[in-house]
């Protein structure tokens, strides 16, 4: 976040109290803040206790930092809890999702009764192709229902799912799918993408050449577009899942048992399989989509905006509103130009009730305009929500004036892939919100703001967002990599968990996020790794270096500025050329997915170093942000940076 946002942060005085008759009615009172703070075990048993197990659990959590095991002995079954257990309580005939696909004509209700009996196709289809508990699959599939279904069809049987982006690139995908080691995978032929038909398959076969255990693909008919076709591997979906049996058996599983992976970016370049457990990670997003979205089954129409291929469609898509028996708005595609006011009819039409997306959502269509939604009825909506990266004020203000009409409360709730699900957030009938501030832990979490040395800083002050008691979403380690995990997480202060986010302890004790303080950027709520972007940029055969900064951007948050240096090889008048830098952007799509792509590239000669060799992000990030230039006394040849600011002057920046 610019020193300037900072500042504006620093002059916030709005408040705006929870307004009354939601506050009456609402899930969440003081009394939930004060049962937590008494008995934080308890409480999460108490959560714990709205989910069906088979079996009880023992102890509520074994602490072998930093290992947490919760609900210990517990047994149940994810997929019976988020679909039978509805069923078998007579709401078989409730819609679990309104589907809207991305074309105009296209939707489809799922009932909790239509989920069961596909899941449990899906189950006996998984099952047919000898996929077992403990075995991996993964997903690479839009957003269309069957690919909830094929989530609870592992979940079911045991078989911890791993979800891939559908944007990400098949080199992306192929590293996940060695990582995971799966066997099977999940895909379509193709999606819709801002009314036209793009190809998915292919991208999975050519991942498929370098992983030579998979032995199964699965694939759904979306778009009917002609694929390439491999006999002893690919089967139809419409041949095994649409012809098994409707009945099946679930087991249940230690509460421990692992329910997915999901990879994310860290400061190296390879992706990290975060890995989540069963019974806390079910209780933990249950537990904070009934508080914090203050969920009604009966009356609310939920609608989570994200993808199901990150980790808030997992949370708050899929496991969440499904376990709390929402009715749930999925809409397949994204809000873009040539349709500006399509988000604000599918509110009208549906008469959404809780909305919940990112900033750069808000900032994007508050660019567009409040012209564009004054045609429209949003007066349904009572509570919105906002997630994946800091808020400013601004955007915040419009969200609840102009779209909440002033009515509603905003929830700006932080978390991560890694603590499953929400971790600070204000609960809408309890706490006087500030615009841009996530507030207050949830219920039976501990957070605290640190200095360098892992002191806890005043009310005033600012430093490093840590977690300090285990909480039961927590991710129980990175996939095969025990040692990583503690490093990154547990190793930067003594004892507790680094989020690797800054924040702000204001006045009253409340907090405020500030972004990343290691070299994870967030672009548009994604997060991308400096290194990864590096790592790609370098494969380039006309690249000798190249260095990779967030910049600030009023729309995505943060973009990506690369610096890259040809190598001698490369002739001076073809790598000054537009052609160069879009090969190179190019190329980074191919390597990572296009939400990778360089907003802007800068081919330099050189590349600013300190004496010992080391590459000056920050004076990178300056020159990025176009801010005057702090000391560079320490840099080898100082003309390097005027050199660069010359080219970057002239540059384009690109947009996609
Ligand atoms: C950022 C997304 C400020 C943060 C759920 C975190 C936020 C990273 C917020 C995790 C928020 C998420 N305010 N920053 N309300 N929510 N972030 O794993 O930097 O995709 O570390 O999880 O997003 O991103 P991830």
């Amino acid at each position: 976040m610019s020193e300037l946002a900072l500042d504006a942060l620093h002059h916030e005085t709005r408040r705006f109290p929870p307004p009354e008759d939601l506050a009456r009615e609402a899930n969440a009172t003081a009394e939930t803040y004060a049962a937590a703070e008494t008995d934080r075990l308890g409480f999460w048993e108490e959560q714990a206790r709205a989910l069906s197990w088979e079996a009880p659990w023992s102890q509520v959590l074994d602490w072998q930092r930093p290992f947490s095991k919760w609900f210990v002995g517990g047994r149940l079954n994810a997929c019976v809890n988020a679909v039978d257990r509805h069923v078998e309580n007579g709401a078989g005939e409730k819609v679990a999702f309104h589907w809207i696909g991305d074309g105009e004509r296209e939707r489809r209700d799922v009932t909790y009764a239509d989920l069961q009996r596909e899941v449990c196709k899906a189950a006996n289809a998984l099952t047919s192709l000898n996929v077992k508990a403990g075995d991996r699959v993964t997903i690479y599939m839009p957003m269309i229902p069957e690919t909830v279904v094929t989530m609870l069809a592992c979940a079911r049987i045991g078989a911890p799912h791993n979800v891939v982006f559908c944007g990400f690139s098949s080199d992306s995908l192929r590293g996940r799918i060695l990582d995971s080691d799966s066997r099977v995978v999940v895909t379509t032929d193709g999606q819709f993408r801002r009314g036209a038909p793009t190809p998915v398959k292919p991208a999975v076969d050519e991942a498929l050449e370098a992983c030579p255990d998979v032995r199964s693909v699965l694939v759904v008919r979306r778009t009917g577009d002609e694929v390439a076709w491999n006999d002893a591997r690919d089967v139809w979906w419409h041949d095994v899942v649409d012809s098994a049996s409707d009945q099946h058996e679930a087991a249940a599983f230690d509460a421990e048992h692992p329910l997915f992976m999901m990879y994310t970016s860290g400061t190296t370049a390879k992706p990290k399989g975060i890995l989540h457990t069963t019974g806390g990670y079910l209780t933990h997003v249950s537990a904070t989509h009934r508080l914090v979205f203050d969920l009604k089954p009966d009356r609310d129409i939920y609608w989570c905006a994200a993808d199901i291929g990150w980790i808030t469609g997992h949370s708050y898509i899929v496991y969440g509103p499904l376990i709390n028996q929402a009715t749930s708005l999925m809409y397949e595609g994204t809000p873009h130009p040539n349709d500006k006011a399509r988000w604000w009819k599918l509110i009208q039409d549906h008469k959404v009730t809780i909305l919940y997306t990112a900033p750069t959502t808000i900032r994007t269509l508050m660019k567009w305009g409040a012209e564009e939604l004054e045609p429209y009825d949003l007066s349904s909506l009572r509570l919105l929500g906002s997630v994946g990266e800091p808020i400013n004020p601004e955007a915040w203000m419009w969200y609840r004036d102009t779209v909440g009409g002033g009515r509603t409360p905003v929830v700006d709730t932080w978390w991560q892939t890694e603590t499953g699900g929400i971790m600070i957030t204000p609960l809408p009938g309890v706490t006087a919100t500030k615009p841009g501030a996530a507030m207050t832990p949830f219920p039976g979490v501990s957070a605290d703001v640190v200095d360098n040395d892992g002191k806890s800083v005043p009310d005033g002050g600012g430093g490093f967002l840590v977690l300090t008691e285990p909480w039961p979403g927590m991710l129980r380690g990175i996939w095969g990599d025990d040692e990583r995990y503690k490093q990154t997480y547990w190793s930067r202060f003594e004892g507790v968990y680094f989020a690797g986010d800054g924040a702000k302890r204001d006045e009253d004790g409340d907090l405020w996020l500030l972004g990343r303080v290691d070299d994870v950027m967030n672009v548009s709520g994604h997060r991308i790794s400096t290194t990864e972007v590096e790592h790609a940029l370098v494969s380039h055969p006309s690249v000798a270096e190249a260095a990779v900064v967030g910049a600030t951007d009023a729309t995505t948050g943060q973009a990506i500025v690369a610096f890259v240096t040809p190598r001698g090889s490369v002739a001076e008048d073809e790598s000054s050329g537009d052609e160069f830098v879009q090969s190179l952007r190019d190329h980074v799509a191919k390597q990572i997915g296009p939400i990778a792509k360089p907003r802007q590239v800068l081919v330099t000669p050189e590349l600013p170093k300190t004496r010992s060799g080391k590459i000056m992000r920050r004076l990178l990030r300056d020159i990025a942000e176009h801010r005057e230039l702090g000391d560079v006394t320490t840099l080898l040849d100082p003309t390097v940076t005027d050199a660069i600011r010359e080219r970057m002057a002239g540059g384009s920046e690109k947009e996609e």
